[in-house]
């Protein structure tokens, strides 16, 4: 499998391809060791699976991870005969490489940027964990309509949330930015998907950190 180059320089947004270049080398192979002991990691597993083994069966059979990281759901989502094919999105040639090492017959890879490009592979479920929280409020419009976009059913994702109706500037070391609970619904309806189950994480930090459940509307 052939990669395209990085694009190098400022996108429209100003902030892709800085986010996907920070997820190279060794970062990439230090980041599930680094994490996985942490009990959000423990959490967002065990949510994903909630969800996941609610989804009715025909609503499950082309799944897509964007982005897809290290692929840390592959053994879950390979074991799954219900599952019949896994599309594993990002934007980082480093993380898909690193990615391909948990692979079998249904998963399949591609590199796609999700600000602002989107991909044109539709699939049933669109798992889209840890990444929502990384850009400010007017990117992740432009990234939950390409997420919405790509996805028949539903979406499931990790989010940091906030009563307040105030975007927080980027808070903690790693520059996560906290949304407005409002504004992300709103964002969510206009593309019309809908919340319907969600389950928040509580630690000390601004906000609450929710995996999220959305359904297109009127399925
Ligand atoms: C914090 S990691 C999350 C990975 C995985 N979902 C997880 O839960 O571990 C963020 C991922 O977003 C990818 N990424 C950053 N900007 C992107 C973009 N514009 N389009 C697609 N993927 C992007 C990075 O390469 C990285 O793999």
């Amino acid at each position: 499998m052939r990669f395209p180059k990085f694009r190098v320089g400022k996108t429209a947004s100003g902030t892709s391809s800085t986010m996907a270049t920070a997820y190279r080398g060794s970062l990439v192979k230090s980041y599930e060791k680094s994490r996985k002991n942490n009990p959000k990691w423990a959490f967002e597993e065990d949510t994903l699976r909630t969800v996941m083994n609610a989804i009715d069966p025909s609503e499950k059979r082309i799944v897509a991870d964007i982005p897809v990281g290290t692929n840390r759901f592959y053994q879950f989502l390979d074991d799954d005969p219900e599952i019949k094919i896994v599309h594993c999105i990002d934007n980082s040639v480093d993380m898909l490489i690193e990615s391909m090492m948990r692979t079998s017959s249904k998963f399949f890879y591609s590199r796609c940027d999700m600000i602002d490009e989107g991909t044109p592979i539709v699939s049933d479920t669109v798992i889209s964990y840890r990444f929502l929280n990384l850009f400010d409020f007017n990117t992740i419009e432009k990234i939950l309509a390409n997420l919405c976009h790509s996805s028949r059913r539903n979406l499931i994702m990790t989010i940091r949330l906030s009563e307040s109706h105030e975007e927080s500037g980027s808070v903690f070391q790693n520059k996560i930015h906290i949304h407005s609970r409002a504004r992300f619904d709103e964002a969510l309806a206009a593309n019309d998907f809908e919340p319907v189950w969600e389950k928040g994480y509580a630690d000390e930090k601004p906000g609450e950190y929710f995996t999220l459940h959305a359904r297109r509307n009127g399925h």
